[in-house]
């Protein structure tokens, strides 16, 4: 079972990373498929690579990433416990969001990605991550907070952690949104109860 796992995720990554389903591929030094754990009960999906994720070959290892790493590690997740990921697994040029059709492109490596990993709850970060998955523009102060339920899979979407970096207020907006996520899983089974930030 491990070693056909193992297989199935070797041919995923392989697959992505000879990807040509949109012109992404060509500027991107790396293909950036996760961090954390391939099989976690969190799936946190942001929206592509920046510079710092592609030349490392991460995902969420930039200034975002820290403050995303600081939210995860106050509710005591554990490497274990998560699988980070975005909609786009190549950098688009100078920043820009990734177009409609390089987020349809890359939908069907995120499919492979999702039904290996097989998460409880997924967190969206940002209204990409919510319009790669749903197919539509949101609202985000309207759908941010709220958990949607498909197919016995929880969906929360919150702000991308680079809106707090514009504004340090809008950092507990996210921490809230997690909080709720960290609840969900234990309501789940899938964590043990958060014991609140001075927790050893
Ligand atoms: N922003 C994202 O959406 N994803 C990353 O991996 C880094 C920054």
């Amino acid at each position: 079972m491990a070693e056909d796992f193992n297989t199935r995720w070797n041919e995923f990554e392989e697959m992505c990373n000879s990807c040509n389903g949109c012109e992404l591929r060509a500027g991107a030094t790396n293909v950036v498929i996760y961090r954390g754990s391939k099989t976690a009960p969190l799936m946190i999906v942001g929206e592509a690579p920046g510079a710092d994720e592609d030349r490392i070959g991460k995902p969420f290892v930039g200034r975002s990433g820290k403050l995303l790493q600081s939210l995860i590690e106050a509710y005591g997740f554990g490497d274990g416990d998560y699988h980070i990921c975005n909609i786009c697994k190549c950098r688009p040029p100078e920043n820009r969001r990734p177009l409609p059709s390089e987020i349809a492109a890359c939908k069907k490596n995120l499919a492979v990605q999702f039904g290996l990993v097989q998460p409880k709850v997924i967190l969206l970060c940002g209204s990409t991550a919510y319009e790669g998955f749903f197919g539509a523009k949101p609202v985000m102060k309207e759908v941010r907070g709220k958990f949607i339920e498909r197919n016995g899979y929880y969906i929360m979407t919150t702000y991308h952690p680079a809106f707090a970096l514009r504004n340090p207020a809008n950092k507990m907006p996210i921490f809230e949104d997690m909080g709720k996520v960290r609840d969900k899983l234990t309501e789940l089974g899938a964590m043990p109860p958060w014991q609140g930030l001075n927790a050893e």
